[in-house]
């Protein structure tokens, strides 16, 4: 956690009204010494129950924003969004990356469309009426404007959103109340710490649509019980009933599995084309971390590459996701690299767990549905299921 917004400093949190689904449909989830069930049909399906998990979920959370690593140089930036909101994150002349709603102080157009690429500029202009801020946010020009007796331009800087660089993601928390991340993310960045995901560069970016609610790719990644069923390529290279998941504190729920005893990484032939982390343990290089920190990161640590998922609900049974590739420097520096081995491999994974998950979606839209049991070995599906149940009951997040 090597940088912070200076002008964000925490603000205190209050508790919210609890999510607009019926209480004894939340307790049965959470019912003790029951192996529990999936969330109630409206969870998956309802416009308020997206409306309040945008506002107590996306804004009230440390939510991913993407790498702030591919905005190294003084002047870049990018535009998110992020729950109800829109964040600007830009980097300063201080090295600071910073972020701001992205909204122009003066008639309130967007100073930059979201999810295009990254661009580099040394000042911020808005494209309306060219209000112009410098890389802190202050608003340094206002060309041609006729400006009233009374007007101030340092009433006028743009408006700051709390956000940290964490092993270079850009995590962001538009509500300003969320705890300190360190506490947010508790045992995890420990857990993380020996594959530097700070060091790594993303080699490889996709993005995909599903039909299908935010949380069901999620439940689905949190389990390897189909992996059988319908993940034959990746049955080859991970004994799909292999490893455990982990009960230890922060807002993140996962596990390892192993790699079969001739594969190197998960990709279609086992072999890796990258160079294996420095950092890691004997141990660990024969393992492939999975953790989905909540709300919307899925970070998949392999031996020779970091994978992640950045997950966005686009409407209640709509969600978007961007999944990168990220390498050592070292490797992407050989000669004639190429992130196809394991791009090839977990495209069509992802394309085999998405078609699953709008499987899940018709289900759950259905009168016939009925919330189903998770077997032991879906202990980290009910661990997120949980966490969603009691932060739903609570008005707030409840780990
Ligand atoms: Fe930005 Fe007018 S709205 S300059
Ligand atoms: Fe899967």
């Amino acid at each position: 956690m090597n940088s912070r917004n200076p002008g964000v400093p925490a603000t205190p949190r209050a508790q919210r009204p609890p999510a607009p689904l019926p209480r004894d449909e939340l307790a049965a989830v959470l019912e003790p010494g029951g192996s529990g069930c999936m969330l109630p049909a409206a969870a998956y399906t309802n416009d308020d129950v997206l409306a309040w998990e945008r506002e107590q979920f996306f804004d009230r959370a440390w939510v991913c924003a993407g790498r702030s690593g591919d905005l190294a140089a003084a002047g870049a930036r990018r535009a998110v969004r992020v729950g109800n909101d829109r964040a600007l994150l830009v980097r300063g002349d201080d090295g600071t990356l910073r972020a701001f709603y992205n909204v122009c102080r003066h008639r309130g157009h967007e100073l930059m469309a979201c999810g295009g690429p990254a661009v580099t500029r040394g000042a911020i202009h808005c494209p309306y009426h060219a209000w112009t801020y410098d890389l802190a946010g202050d608003l340094t020009a206002t060309p041609r404007f006729n400006a009233p007796p009374s007007f101030d331009r340092t009433d006028h800087g743009l408006v700051p959103m709390r956000v940290e660089e964490w092993r270079g993601f850009a995590m962001v928390n538009p509500s300003g109340d969320a705890p300190a991340l360190s506490v947010y993310l508790g045992a995890f960045d420990e857990l993380l710490a020996p594959w530097e995901p700070e060091r790594l560069v993303v080699a490889a970016s996709h993005e995909y649509v599903l039909q299908a609610n935010w949380k069901l790719p999620i439940e689905n990644y949190q389990e390897c019980y189909h992996c059988a069923a319908i993940h034959p390529e990746l049955c080859v290279v991970s004994p799909p009933d292999s490893g455990d998941n982990y009960t230890l504190p922060g807002m993140w729920v996962g596990g390892a599995m192993a790699l079969a005893d001739h594969a190197q990484t998960m990709s279609l032939d086992g072999q890796s084309r990258g160079v294996v982390l420095p950092g890691l343990s004997a141990e660990q290089a024969r393992t492939v971390l999975y953790v989905g920190v909540f709300p919307n990161l899925l970070l998949s640590a392999h031996p020779d590459y970091v994978m992640t998922h950045r997950i966005e609900p686009v409407s209640p049974t709509e969600t978007w996701v961007e999944c990168q590739w990220l390498f050592d420097p070292a490797a992407i520096s050989r000669e004639g690299f190429d992130p196809a081995y394991a791009v090839d491999f977990w495209d069509i994974t992802n394309r085999q767990d998405w078609d699953a998950c709008e499987g899940v979606q018709r289900g759950v839209s259905s009168r016939g549905y009925r919330p189903g049991p998770f077997g032991l070995q879906e202990d980290a599906v009910q661990q997120f299921v949980h966490l969603v149940a009691r932060s739903y009951l609570a008005g707030d997040l409840v780990a």
